[in-house]
């Protein structure tokens, strides 16, 4: 269950962003990792404020997709992608976007935490650092404490943010740290790889809550094998299956009424 003490603090989607237009829009996606298609004719889109959560059988290109969203895939050889994706109306392949600048809009969160070997501090300063997002010491510092304000763990580093290191954290404290560190080039997307797929319960709900408060200034894109998960937290779901988007829509919905038999399937547990 998740704590309603700390529920009852979870911001309302602001106004302006119902009906607003999609962040991010995807149309006719393929992707192929050399003869091999991962991607078949995928099309949905991102809205601001929302948590979209990809489901499916394991193999069926759920990370795949999300990492055409921030162009993860421009280093890797061999693969090929067509069809469109746009965010705030513009290709994002288009020759005037400059790959680390179209990156730099989004946040990624790993299935395993994965801090640096640096502090806690180091740990999060480094993407406001390396954009050069704070005009000084002071800002940064205040930033840094925003971050980890916000990823819920400054209460429990403030004191040791120089002296330990982000791997000596337990295993919930550094994906929140990984958090944190993911808010610090100011992404308007959080793009998250099972994020609480190893990590024990507790702190599961815990990164749960700080999704449900993420969202109010985020889009967040959560890929989950957990579909417990995907009805406590995702505002819609996508289902994937054989590189296929094979059904989209409102939560309740996908899950109160799937259309496809492969969908219905999985949802019954007859699946991966
Ligand atoms: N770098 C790569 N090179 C070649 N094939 C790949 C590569 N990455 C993924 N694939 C293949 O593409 C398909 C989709 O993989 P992907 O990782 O997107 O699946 P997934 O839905 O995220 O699975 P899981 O739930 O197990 O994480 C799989 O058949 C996988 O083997
Ligand atoms: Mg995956």
């Amino acid at each position: 269950m998740l704590d309603q003490t700390r529920l009852s603090h979870i911001p309302q989607i602001p106004a302006t962003h119902r009906n607003a237009p999609p962040v991010m829009s995807v149309r006719h996606l393929d992707l192929f990792y050399g003869a091999k298609q991962a991607l078949d004719d995928v099309s949905f889109d991102l809205y601001p404020s929302e948590i979209l959560a990809f489901i499916g059988p394991s193999g069926c290109g759920k990370s795949t997709a999300l990492k055409c969203l921030n162009r993860m895939h421009d280093d890797t050889r061999g693969v090929r992608i067509t069809g469109d994706i746009t965010m705030g109306g513009k290709d994002i392949h288009g020759r005037d976007i400059d790959p680390p600048v179209h990156r730099r809009r989004f946040g990624w969160v790993a299935q395993k935490p994965n801090p640096f070997p640096a502090s806690i501090w180091d740990n999060v300063a480094y993407g406001a650092r390396i954009h050069g997002l704070m005009r000084n010491r002071a800002d940064l510092a205040d930033h840094v404490e925003h971050c980890l304000r916000r990823a819920d763990l400054w209460h429990e580093v403030k004191d040791v943010l120089h002296t330990r290191e982000g791997t000596s954290l337990s295993g919930g404290q550094q994906q929140r740290l990984c958090i944190a560190r993911a808010l610090s080039n100011q992404p308007e997307v959080l793009l998250m790889d099972e994020p609480t797929g190893s990590i024990d319960p507790i702190a599961t709900q815990h990164v749960e809550e700080l999704m449900l408060m993420l969202r109010a200034d985020h889009s967040i894109v959560v890929i989950t094998h957990s579909l417990m998960q995907a009805r406590r937290i995702a505002d819609r779901v996508g289902y994937f299956h054989l590189g296929k988007l094979l059904e989209i829509g409102p939560s309740a919905e996908i899950f109160a009424n799937p259309q496809t038999p492969e969908c219905r399937a999985f949802l019954a547990g007859r699946h991966g």
